[in-house]
């Protein structure tokens, strides 16, 4: 079994690189099924996610080739299989968003009925409402969804919460259905924008990716393009918290400061200084941290993807922190492992009291999801001795290599094989 293991670390000085974001690259992947012509992505991130998404495209009979680093070739041209296996659902629920694809194109599509994970149980209601608004039969049996239609019509849909992935299904569902959709109450995160944006590449007819009302125009069919996934501005916060929480100086490059403007906020009124650059920030830390609220919420709010890497900041801020997490019900698994650091952190329904304490200590500790994970690595850089995580195959589905980079800019953390 592998584990990450985290020593003290001195701060951390110098520059790195964001990736392209995680989560546009996996429905940008899905979109690619619509395409009938060569589509090249770049910036792809290397992470166990976008290699099961790649494998789910070819059960589908898409053309995958993995090129350069980081540059993906797809052709969706001849897709012979509309049903998407319950072992690779089972790896990444984010496998439901080949759903409207496949919908669209097929006019048939079968997926396992994802499971629940350690932040909640995700239902998939409006993802399903939205299908059932273009005009697909939808069932639910033996464990799978089956949806089917003759054709999609467009339709006007709702959404009762902003939801990302439902967001990102229908638009894709409805890039060839007959007539105009308008999705009210859509997600605004910059991954939506940038589905929006290589969808249109391909042809589709598509307005208001990044306000809460979008409307998609059918068409008869895609073609090709080439796109470039934008940075992923959670990893970039990431970055940015491990620079606060070692009080170092580090420059975080390939970023799109309008993407992370909730982080670069509360990171200053916590006192660190971040100066914002054409497409960097550099951030540099204080031994002064001062303790905070934070309150997570459909973007453009603070993003519940960094609640988890920011309270591990705050454990050590002077005073009492609040972090309410109003996105999930279930989003504070990394509570427990970060008091086994020492940390002083209560919990009180969707609330997390953080009192700050003067310093935490290294101890064995489990990821039980991928941002978690990423907070143990930024609470160990800063606590006394040494943190071992265990389950770390959660921060390989979202993080490339996230112990040498981190190591780039000096901190002392490694992977090492244990019985
Ligand atoms: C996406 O998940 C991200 N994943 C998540 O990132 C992120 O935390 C989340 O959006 C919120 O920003 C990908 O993009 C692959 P939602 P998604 O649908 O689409 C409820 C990470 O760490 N809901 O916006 O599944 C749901 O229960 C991951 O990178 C319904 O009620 O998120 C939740 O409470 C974790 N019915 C809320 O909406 C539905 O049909 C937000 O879920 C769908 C969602």
């Amino acid at each position: 079994m592998e584990i990450i293991v985290v020593e003290k670390s001195p701060p951390l000085k110098g520059k790195i690189r964001v990736n392209g974001a995680k989560n546009s690259a996996l429905p940008i992947l899905a979109a690619s099924l619509l395409g009938t012509e060569d589509i090249i992505l770049e910036d792809v991130p290397k992470i166990k996610d976008v290699e099961i998404m790649c494998e789910v495209l070819r059960t589908l009979g898409a053309k995958v080739e993995i090129l350069d680093e980081g540059i993906i070739k797809i052709n969706a041209k001849n897709l012979d299989n509309y049903v998407t296996p319950y072992n690779l659902m089972n790896k990444m629920r984010a496998s439901l968003l080949v759903m409207g694809p496949i919908l669209a194109r097929l006019g048939k599509a079968v997926c396992s009925q994802p499971g629940g994970c350690a932040i909640g149980t995700r239902p998939i209601d409006l993802h399903l409402k939205g299908f059932k608004a273009l005009g697909a039969g939808v069932e639910t049996e033996f464990g799978n969804i089956n949806a089917h239609t003759d054709k999609l019509v467009g339709n006007k849909i709702y959404l009762d919460f902003p939801s990302v992935g439902a967001t990102e299904n229908i638009m894709m569902a409805a890039t060839m259905a007959e007539g105009v959709t308008i999705i009210d109450n859509a997600a605004m995160e910059p991954e939506i924008v940038d589905l929006q944006n290589f969808l249109n590449k391909l042809g589709a007819d598509i307005k208001g990716a990044g306000t809460s009302t979008i409307k998609i125009k059918g068409v008869k069919k895609l073609g090709g393009a080439s796109h470039q996934i934008i940075p992923d501005r959670i990893e970039a916060g990431t970055f940015m918290v491990g620079a606060a929480i070692t009080g170092g100086d580090v420059i975080v490059d390939n970023v799109i400061t309008s993407h992370i403007k909730p982080v670069i906020a509360k990171l200053r009124e916590v006192g660190v200084e971040v100066i914002e650059n054409a497409d960097s920030v550099r951030v540099i830390g204080t031994d002064k941290l001062k303790a905070i609220d934070v309150k997570t919420l459909p973007y453009p709010g603070f993003p519940t993807d960094m609640a988890a890497q920011f309270m591990a900041l705050l454990t050590i801020c002077e005073g009492s922190s609040v972090v309410i997490e109003t996105v999930f019900e279930n989003r504070f698994m990394h509570v427990d492992e970060l008091k086994r650091m020492g940390a002083d952190i209560k919990i009180d329904g969707k609330s997390a009291i953080v009192r700050g304490v003067d310093h935490l200590t290294g101890a064995p500790v489990k990821a039980s999801d991928l941002r978690a994970g990423a907070a143990l690595i930024l609470a160990g850089m800063a606590a006394d001795g040494t943190t071992e995580i265990e389950n770390i195959h959660h921060i390989d589905r979202g993080y490339v290599d996230i112990e040498a980079r981190l190591r780039s800019l000096g901190a002392r953390v490694y992977r090492k094989t244990v019985e």
